[in-house]
């Protein structure tokens, strides 16, 4: 790539409740986030239990105008932009490419976002990087840690951990586009486990830090019963998961309880939250030491858990071997815009600036649901 001075990247993503806008700049291989909008729609799921796919759809596509205004009214220092003309030169002046998730995710969410993309790509003649949604969410570690990025050596081969609603994977990162899954969940997710759950506990969507909340009330003094859960796979000779027995456990136990109180539930929110922490904690870090990692990044939504960042840390920290270990900032885990343009970044990055139109055309991307690593 050219050594431009200055990059700005527009990013888009929707492929699952949140509609999101983000801008981007890099200048001199430092990153600085100029905005990042996302309009969530928990509370509109919230009354269904769990995310329905045609709403999130009609959702976005109401969204998503209103989200793209916000995220570039930062250039015009207000609050609204009408795309009039002069102001359009003006987008067309300072961003220098789109990037816009194209899988894996809910189908007819991720189109509205792609479709999207696409008319601006195309009003704008800017090229348009397709980008996976699980890479944003390990990229994203790296949006304060641009000196790192010149010391290869010092973080590959990486181990990343993505987890979130809709995926748990192991992914053994070989350098910054160098990406092999290792495992994945064989059943639910380690995120749907903590929406079904909650969900069997009566707490509501999303799931995640609604047990959280509920198992930091939990007092040891306040402990008249056991709660034994099973750690799924735990000790498999693979990197694979398995979170399904671990919700039908809860079922189980939740039907043959007699007292449902305060306490069985704080209780029963701490003993979850802890099975999933053992399970992905332990095969995160066997994998780091069969591979001999130079790091463990971490990245998704469940990552926004207090407890899981809390022992994954000092986990790593005690281990006989040395290990970097990155975790986003907490409103960087769930799902956001501005780790799509990061990641577009880094796609970017590789080619040419002379050849950025012709391989990012946004007439070749395509919609992938199931998009992998
Ligand atoms: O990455 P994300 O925002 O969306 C997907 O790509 O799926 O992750 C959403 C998931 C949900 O399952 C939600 O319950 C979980 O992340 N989550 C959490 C927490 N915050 C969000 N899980 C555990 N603890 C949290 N604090
Ligand atoms: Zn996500």
């Amino acid at each position: 790539m050219k050594k431009k001075k200055e990059i700005t990247i527009l990013g888009i993503e929707t492929s699952c409740d949140e509609t999101a806008a983000s801008l981007l700049k890099i200048k001199n291989g430092k990153f600085e986030i100029i905005s990042n909008v996302v309009s969530s729609q928990v509370k509109i799921h919230a009354r269904y239990g769990g995310i329905v796919p045609e709403v999130a759809a009609r959702k976005h596509a109401e969204n998503i105008v209103p989200v793209l205004n916000a995220a570039l009214a930062n250039l015009f220092k207000s609050s609204l932009i009408n795309i009039r003309q002069s102001k359009f030169v003006k987008i067309n002046k300072i961003i220098d490419a789109i990037a816009v998730t194209n899988g894996p995710g809910l189908i007819t969410s991720l189109l509205v976002g792609v479709e999207a993309a696409k008319t601006l790509a195309f009003l704008t003649r800017k090229p348009l990087i397709p980008v996976n949604h699980l890479l944003g969410h390990i990229y994203i570690n790296f949006i304060n840690n641009h000196q790192l990025i010149n010391n290869r050596q010092q973080l590959f081969p990486a181990i990343c951990l993505v987890v979130s609603g809709g995926h748990t994977e192991l992914v053994l990162m070989r350098d910054f586009e160098n990406f092999k899954k290792i495992g994945q969940t064989l059943d639910d997710a380690a995120g749907e486990c903590f929406d079904k759950v909650a969900k069997i506990l009566g707490l509501g969507y999303p799931g995640g830090p609604a047990i959280a909340t509920e198992a930091d009330k939990f007092k040891i003094s306040n402990l008249k019963f056991r709660i034994d859960l099973p750690r799924p796979m735990i000790n498999s000779n693979d990197f694979n998961f398995s979170f399904s027995g671990l919700k039908t456990a809860v079922l189980y136990s939740f039907q043959r309880s007699k007292s449902k109180n305060r306490n069985y539930l704080f209780k029963m929110c701490r003993e979850v939250q802890q099975a999933i922490i053992d399970v992905l904690i332990a095969k995160t870090i066997k994998a780091a030491q069969k591979f001999k990692a130079k790091s463990i990044i971490l990245g998704g939504g469940v990552v926004a858990n207090e407890e899981l960042r809390k022992q994954f840390a000092s986990k790593v920290y005690s281990l006989s071997f040395k290990v970097k270990f990155f975790a986003p900032a907490k409103n960087l885990c769930t799902d956001n815009a501005a780790m799509i343009a990061l990641a577009g970044y880094f796609k970017l990055k590789k080619t040419a600036e002379k050849d950025w139109r012709k391989k990012f055309d946004w007439r070749k991307i395509k919609v992938d649901p199931n998009l992998s690593i």
